[in-house]
Order: structure tokens, then C-alpha cells, then sequence
């Protein structure tokens, strides 16, 4: 081996070495065509808010995003790429496609999903074209993982928490549609959330990506027409109030759970 091969071999030491985050092997998709929004207008508290306020400045009425109200550092120690399809690289997933109303569903092997189909978004390929594996978990095959998931503490009176499990490229998302009050936190990657509330019905097309509507018809909207937007990453919780509109694109690829109150 010549002495610039081992200078090289160093550097590359080094660099690996040197980056802020690995994303626990995920891909990290720092030339995504799609980036963070210039401003988040979701407001933003701290793990101090204590749950009387939660109730009343947000349960009922605007989505939030709380930092640090969970601890997973060892729930993101088991999301890593390589513990994943260790554990679980064998066992079936149900993928959905990323559309608003109709979702066919396909069964794969999870290390199947994970080395050819999780990819970044097509840009030419429609909603109904895009498997995304997000939901229907079986909890009793992922049962030793999700149960060192700790979800978000404020609960809304008369519902129970139902989680939903997902990995997917950047630039997927799944477009604008409602259902119930819930949370959503990331494992690995960031995720742009898009929120209306329910009186506002945002203009899309059903079938198409959270991806085309932003490089489509998002920069025309006026001011009043903008949603109220923000980027999560890891360690923070975004709250989504009883039937607001939401549309979710993730920059990086993303490990994310939800946590659906019904
Ligand atoms: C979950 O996995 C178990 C064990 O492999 C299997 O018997 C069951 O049918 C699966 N449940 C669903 C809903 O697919
Ligand atoms: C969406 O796709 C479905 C079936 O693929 C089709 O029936 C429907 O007309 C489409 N809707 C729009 C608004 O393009």
C-alpha cells in the first residue's frame, strides 16, 4: 500500500469519524430537492409544559411540538439499519401506497423493503405508485421492540393510544388527509410536517405526492393560503389536534412512530 492510499484510507477515517449524526445507518439525503421550511410557525415548548397547560393551550384547538418530553435514546439504539434487519430482516411488512383515500396494500420481507424499495421519492411517480411502510404492525412479531418505545405522556380524557411504525426514503411523505388527535416523533431523519385546521380543506390532488404538491402548487399560495408548517427531528414530539388536515414529506430517510389517540 503506497503512502497516498494510506493518507486517503485516514481521511476517510476522519471524515466518517467526524460527521454530526450517522442517522443509525440510514440514508441521510443532504442534496434532497426538498428542504426545511424558511419558518416554522407550529409553536415550539419545552418539556417544562406541564399538563394542564397541554390541555389548554393545545389539546383541543392547535398542533405543538414538544422537545425532550421523551426519552428514547434506547428505542433509537434498537432503530438502527443494521439491529433492524437483524432482528426483524425475515419477517413480513405490509406496505401501503402513499395516497390519500385508496391504499392497496403489498406484503413484503422486511429486508426486502429495506434493500430494494426504500428509495428516495420518484419524481415522476404518483402517490398510488409509491409503497411506503408506514402502519399495520404486527405487534405480536415487533412486539419486543415496540415495547421499549416510550410514548408521549399527556393523554387526551376518553381515548388509548394506538402506535403506528415506519421507515421510508427521503422525500416520501403521505399527502393531506385527517382522522383523529395523535403525536408523531422521528427515530432517525427529520420529517416537514403540513397542518390546516379542519375548516380549511387545502387544494391537492389525491393521488399525488406530498412531494409534487410542494414543488407544485405550494409556491403559488398566498400568505393566508400557507399551512402552518415545521421540520421535526429527533427528540421532539409534534402534537396533531382532532381532525386537522396533515401531509408529511421526510427529508432524510426516516424512522418514525406515531402514537394515534382513539
Ligand atoms: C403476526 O405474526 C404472527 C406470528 O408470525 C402471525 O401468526 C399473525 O398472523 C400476524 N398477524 C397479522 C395481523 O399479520
Ligand atoms: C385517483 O385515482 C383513482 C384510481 O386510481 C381514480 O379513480 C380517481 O379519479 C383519481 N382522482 C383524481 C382526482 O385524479
Amino acid at each position: 500500500m503506497g503512502p497516498g492510499i494510506q493518507v486517503f484510507l485516514l481521511l476517510q477515517v476522519l471524515v466518517t469519524l467526524a460527521l454530526p449524526e450517522d442517522n443509525g445507518g440510514w440514508v441521510l439525503d443532504r442534496d434532497s430537492p426538498v428542504q426545511e421550511e424558511e419558518r416554522c410557525t407550529v409553536d415550539k415548548v419545552d418539556a417544562s409544559i406541564t399538563y394542564s397547560q397541554f390541555i389548554q393551550q393545545y389539546a383541543y384547538s392547535r398542533p405543538v411540538i414538544i422537545q425532550g418530553i421523551t426519552d428514547n435514546v434506547e428505542f433509537q439504539s434498537l432503530c438502527t439499519k443494521q439491529h433492524l434487519v437483524r432482528e426483524f430482516g425475515d419477517r413480513q411488512v405490509r406496505l401501503s401506497t402513499a395516497n390519500t383515500y385508496s391504499y392497496e396494500k403489498v406484503d413484503v420481507p422486511f429486508q426486502e423493503y429495506v434493500n430494494h424499495l426504500l428509495k428516495p421519492q420518484d419524481l415522476t411517480s404518483l402517490g398510488c405508485d409509491t409503497l411506503y411502510f408506514f402502519g399495520d404492525n404486527n405487534f405480536t412479531e415487533w412486539g419486543s421492540l415496540f415495547e421499549k418505545y416510550t410514548p408521549p405522556p399527556f393523554r387526551i380524557p376518553g381515548t388509548s393510544g394506538a402506535y403506528s411504525f415506519g421507515i421510508a426514503g427521503s422525500g416520501t411523505g403521505v399527502p393531506f388527509h385527517w382522522h383523529g388527535p395523535g403525536y408523531s416523533e422521528v427515530i432517525y431523519g427529520r420529517k416537514r410536517w403540513f397542518l390546516y385546521p379542519p375548516e380549511k380543506t387545502p387544494e391537492f390532488n389525491p393521488n399525488g405526492t406530498t412531494l409534487s404538491w410542494l414543488l407544485d402548487t405550494y409556491p403559488y399560495l398566498s400568505e393566508e393560503e400557507r399551512p402552518i408548517e415545521c421540520t421535526i427531528r429527533p427528540g421532539e414530539v409534534l402534537y396533531f389536534p382532532d381532525r386537522w388536515w396533515h401531509a408529511t414529506l421526510n427529508l432524510d430517510t426516516s424512522v418514525f412512530i406515531s402514537t394515534f389517540l382513539g
